[in-house]
């Protein structure tokens, strides 16, 4: 599974840089908003700091404007992705870059129809959204399970890139789906590190040892 960081907060992507942690990583307008900075310069310090796709969003609604935003996204750097809001005008976007060569993810999906869609207008990407499904007392992780089994039924080349991750326990139900990508805030990632058991274990070795007085170096 790969892990993609939903951030546009430079520092804290450098931080994962070379953990082999970070597959990629995903940015939003609220994203960009956050981090105070230009869009164009933002994008392409992190497209510096991956070798993996880095998504930059539209921020138009309307079919031109869209193409013109993300071709000027694309041209930022080669590991751009073009990130397009799943509506119609998303989707006939999404075919046009894509049929250009663009890599598309077609974000804020919430529906498995939405997700066939975009399979269909050539998406690299859908982003199907769990946190906000499950804030409204519906089940996004049966959003994944439903994506993953229509997209195995049909070959679909787009990934499913589990989004709106707001715990480990996201994560580890996505992997064990099958979701090929996984992006979440960088807080998520260094919570799948921990487990109560290995600090409690780590602890426990180092007091057997300095009661040895030995040093291995
Ligand atoms: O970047 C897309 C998505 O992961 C954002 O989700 O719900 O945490 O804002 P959320």
């Amino acid at each position: 599974m790969k892990f993609f960081v939903d951030s546009a907060d430079v520092a804290e992507i450098k931080s994962l840089a070379g953990t082999g942690l970070m597959d990629g990583v995903t940015t939003n307008p609220s994203l960009i908003a956050k981090s105070g900075r230009k869009i164009s310069e933002v994008i392409a310090e992190i497209c510096a700091l991956t070798e993996g796709p880095v998504s930059a969003e539209v921020t138009a609604t309307d079919l031109d404007t869209m193409l013109r935003e993300g071709r000027y996204l694309r041209d930022i750097a080669k590991n751009v992705a073009v990130k397009v809001p799943l509506t119609e005008a998303g989707l006939r976007a999404c075919k046009a870059l894509s049929d250009e060569g663009t890599k598309v993810n077609v974000t804020l999906c919430f529906s498995a129809p939405q997700a066939l869609l975009a399979a269909k207008a050539g998406a690299a990407f859908i982003s199907p959204f769990i946190g906000r499904l499950d804030d409204i007392g519906e089940d996004g992780i049966q959003l994944i399970r439903d994506v993953v089994t229509i997209y195995r039924n049909y070959n679909f080349g787009t990934e499913v890139l589990a989004a709106s991750i707001r715990h480990p326990v996201h994560v580890l139900q996505c992997a064990k789906i099958g979701a090929h990508v996984a992006t979440m805030p960088p807080a998520v990632i260094k919570a799948l590190v921990k487990h109560p058991l290995t600090d409690r274990g780590l602890d426990q070795f180092t007091a057997d040892w300095a009661k040895t007085g030995q040093s291995i170096l």
